[in-house]
């Protein structure tokens, strides 16, 4: 008769993401445009310019959600109540007036961050790493962005609308059920790979807008 094989459970892809996202999390953070926006020594123009970049990727991310909420696999991790597009547009109507479409300015790491999430987006392990990166992140530190472009440049919801999830009255309960069905993907081992390597590209090409914003604005 022989033994059982003692195994270990394996890591959930959630924990895997934040240890393996730790750092290129403190990086983003560190940036000088976030640090000098967030500690208020930047303008109202230069919180619309960052809203005005968030437009492309999440219309990017979100056709890729509602091409993925009729698979079978990845249909779990589409939330409508996280859609960003909407509460974006009124913001830069209110950010730029009501010519906002004309007037804003698309850099080119935003065109590529946008571009890259329609390459890939239908990939689940790749949909994956865009949407932790971004809608976990916003319903993070996105709330303390909130917070400081309040206090800092005078807005009230209005221009903030992007960071406020009217359909999640608690977000931690929201972030926990987002964690579990990241838990629940039926993924391979080389489908778990390619979604961190991914969420770590995807904070590449956030901090590449970063730098671009921050060559106009600091
Ligand atoms: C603007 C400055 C930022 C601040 C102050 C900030 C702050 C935070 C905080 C406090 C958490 C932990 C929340 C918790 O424990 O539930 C968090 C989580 C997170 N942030 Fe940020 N963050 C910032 C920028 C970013 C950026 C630029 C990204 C990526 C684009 C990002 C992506 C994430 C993600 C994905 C998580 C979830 C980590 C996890 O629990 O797996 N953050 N952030």
């Amino acid at each position: 008769m022989s033994l059982p094989v003692e195994e270990t459970a394996p890591v959930p892809l959630s924990a895997l993401l934040r240890e393996r996202t730790r750092a290129a999390h403190g990086e983003a953070n560190s940036e000088q445009f976030i640090e000098e926006l967030l500690s208020g020594g930047l303008s109202r123009a230069a919180h619309a310019d960052l809203s005005a970049q968030l437009l492309p990727v999440y219309e990017a991310l979100e056709e890729a959600s509602a091409a993925l909420g009729d698979d079978d696999r990845g249909a779990g991790l589409v939330f409508t109540e996280l859609a960003r597009v909407p509460a974006l547009e009124r913001d830069l109507a209110f950010l730029y007036g009501p010519a906002w479409r004309d007037e804003i300015r698309i850099l080119p790491a935003t065109h590529a961050y946008a571009d890259h999430i329609r390459e890939v987006g239908g990939s689940l392990p790749h949909y994956a790493a865009h949407s932790y990166t971004r809608y976990l992140g916003d319903l993070s530190g996105g709330q303390i962005v909130k917070r400081m472009m309040k206090q800092h440049y005078g807005l009230e919801e209005e221009g903030v609308a992007f960071y406020t999830f009217p359909d999640i009255p608690k977000v931690k309960v929201f972030k926990d059920a987002y964690r579990d069905a990241l838990d629940q993907l039926d993924l391979d081992d080389d489908e778990v790979t390619a979604t961190l390597d991914e969420t770590l590209l995807a904070f590449t090409l956030n901090r590449a807008v970063f730098t671009e914003l921050a060559e106009i604005h600091c």
